[in-house]
Parts: C-alpha cells; structure tokens; sequence
C-alpha cells in the first residue's frame, strides 16, 4: 500500500513555535526523508469557518501567513501538494455521506470536540458545523487516502473517529477506504509545548505564543518574562523543572552542539539542568541561552519568510495549483464512494 500523508492547520492565525516542533518541523523531515509516495497540506479554511462564520475575514487573512509559514518551514510544493480545503467541493459531499455513519451521541462524546466547546463557551448553542468537523476531518485524511497523520496529541480523539468511520464505511458498503494512523511528535516536550506563561497550551487568545514571524526583538522579551520556578528566587537557591517552561523549551529546542557557541561553560543540557537544580545559577542566564537556541533555529527561517513575503502572487499560485491537484484525487476517491454505495446511477 502506497505510503501517504496528509494533515493541515485551521488558518485563524500565524502558525506559532508550538505547531512548529508539534508537527511542522516533523512534516519536513518527514517530505524529507522519501519515504512518503504523497504528502498532502491543508490550510482547513472550511473548518475554521465552523467557529468563524461571522469573521470570513480572519481566515482569508491568514491563508497566506499559514502559506508563508508552511514555505518558510521547508515545506516544497515539488515534494508536497499545499491546499486549500474549500477548493476541494468534493471533501463537502463525502462529509454529507459520512455523516449517515455517526451517531450524535458519539460526537458528543468526541474529547477533542467537547472541550472546545467549553472553551469557547457555545453552551447549547452549538453550531451544527462546529459540532460535526470531525466528520469532515474524516473526509479530509480519507479523500487522500492517507496512511499517515502527523498531529498534536489535542488531535488523536478526530483520527480515532475518522478510523471509525473507516471501518463502518467499508463493512457497510465495500472496502474503498483507508484506515488513518495519527504520527505524534516524539519528544515530550514537542507534544504540548506551552505557552510562555506555563499554562498547558500555547494560544492566541491567552497571549502566550511566540510566533514564527515575530521579530527577534519581541522573541527576546517573550523568553525573558517566561514562567520558571517561583521558588527560586535568588541564585544560590535549588531549582525545580517540572512545570518551568524554560527547561521545557530548552528540552524541544536545545542540541547538545549550540553549548561551544552559546554556553560553553557547560557540554550538555543534563549538565545545565543539573546545575540549575543544585542552585547558583540564574534565571536570566537561561533565559538569554534559551533565546540563542530558538534564534538559531528561527533565523534561516525568517529570512526566508521575507524573501517570500515579496512575492505572494506567487505564493497563492502554489496553493492554487496544489488545490487543482488535490481536487482530482478526491474526485477519484469520490466516484469510488458513490460506487461502493451504488448511488452511482449514470456511469
Ligand atoms: N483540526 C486540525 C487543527 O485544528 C486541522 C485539520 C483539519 C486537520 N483537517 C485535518 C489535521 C486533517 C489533520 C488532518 O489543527
């Protein structure tokens, strides 16, 4: 079986540091590594409309940013098709026969789904399409006949249910479908990066991201008020790094290699850490190392973003022809459905 993958980002805003050792950083390697027959990105516009449909806007605005940032990261439209998901009518209609398939009992048991209904405080006025986007994720990953799902871990509840409506489809009509498997980071710290203020998730309501696209001067004040250890409060004092962010972003974004640059009284993280803990080191003295290690990392990648940024004409070209591309593939996958369900009357 030929080997795919396929995920995407709702584009609401520029993509963060969080997405980027989340999951951006693996797709690249992953587009890298030849291993993949296909590779499919999507800007999920349709999905973010599912909670943004009085601000069409937003997501209009930021389909190029996500454009830019995907680009920018090391993603090729050579090697990897970028889409558009509204493009794609054809991922519409398999939602609208998927939906025959799930219980609304079962969406509402959906972890992902229940608890971005709290956050967003929808109550019981749930919109329709918000409550059933995990159909149309299915649609999606199964449109592209993906094998692979790189995610965050917040996203495995919609590869769990698209698995499902795998299973219910091909038992129920013929076996056309492909089952998904979700391909997580596999450094701790990379699966749920925090925010900058230690809570569980980097968002842009909370204020705690550090973006890609940010300039390095807003990067340097973001990691210098980072949450460490309010404990530890004078030099000599021991230091905790459970729950100290710094430590948490050193664990996803540190190589022992950038200490002869940047810290060269210490050869490795372990002694770093080891030291903190002991006491008599500072907070600033992390922090100013951590902002070299996450430069290192972003600089190549914002320089890049400003040569692309000159041109996004050429920029929507990509993803227009990604999207033509992707189209025909899900028309296949389509007519294969209508055909299992023998509501293929005029062939
Ligand atoms: N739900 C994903 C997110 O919020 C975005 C997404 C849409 C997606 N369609 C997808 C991810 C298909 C993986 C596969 O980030």
């Amino acid at each position: 079986m030929k080997k795919i993958i396929l995920t995407g980002d709702r584009p609401t805003g520029r993509l963060h540091v969080g997405h980027y050792v989340g999951s951006l950083k693996r797709r690249v390697e992953l587009q890298n590594s030849g291993e993949y027959e296909e590779i499919y990105i999507m800007i999920a516009d349709a999905q973010a409309l599912t909670d943004n449909a009085d601000n069409p806007e937003k997501v209009r605005s930021n389909i190029s940013e996500v454009a830019l940032d995907y680009l920018s990261c090391g993603l090729e439209p050579e090697k990897s098709t970028l889409l558009v998901q509204s493009y794609v009518a054809e991922l519409t209609e398999l939602t609208f026969y998927y939906s025959n398939l799930v219980t609304v009992s079962r969406l509402q048991r959906n972890p992902t789904v229940k608890s971005e209904i709290q956050q967003r405080g929808f109550h019981s006025s749930i919109p329709v399409g918000f409550f059933t986007y995990p159909i149309s994720q299915a649609a999606d990953i199964t449109a592209f006949k993906a094998t692979t799902v790189p995610v965050g871990d917040d996203q495995l509840p919609m590869i769990e249910q698209a698995r499902e409506i795998v299973r219910s489809f091909n038992s129920t009509y013929d076996k056309v479908l492909v089952e998904p498997k979700a391909l997580l980071a596999d450094n701790e710290a990379c699966m749920r990066l925090p925010g900058t203020d230690g809570k569980a998730k980097m968002s842009k309501s909370l204020g705690n991201c550090i973006y890609l696209a940010d300039e390095p001067e807003d990067i340097r004040k973001k990691v210098m008020s980072m949450y460490t250890d309010p404990d530890h409060i004078r030099i000599e004092d021991p230091g905790k790094l459970e729950g100290n962010t710094v430590f948490t972003y050193l664990d996803a974004f540190c190589r022992d290699e950038l200490f002869a640059e940047y810290l060269p009284e210490y050869n490795s993280l372990d002694e770093l850490k080891d030291h903190y803990t002991k006491g008599g080191l500072g907070d600033v003295k992390v922090k100013k190392f951590l902002y070299s290690v996450l430069m290192e990392e972003l600089s190549p990648i914002q320089a890049k973003r400003k040569e692309l940024e000159k041109d996004i004409p050429a920029v929507m070209e990509i993803l227009h022809k990604g999207s033509i591309q992707a189209r025909e593939v899900a028309a296949r996958t389509l007519s294969e459905v209508k055909q299992a369900m023998r509501i293929n009357y005029f062939d």
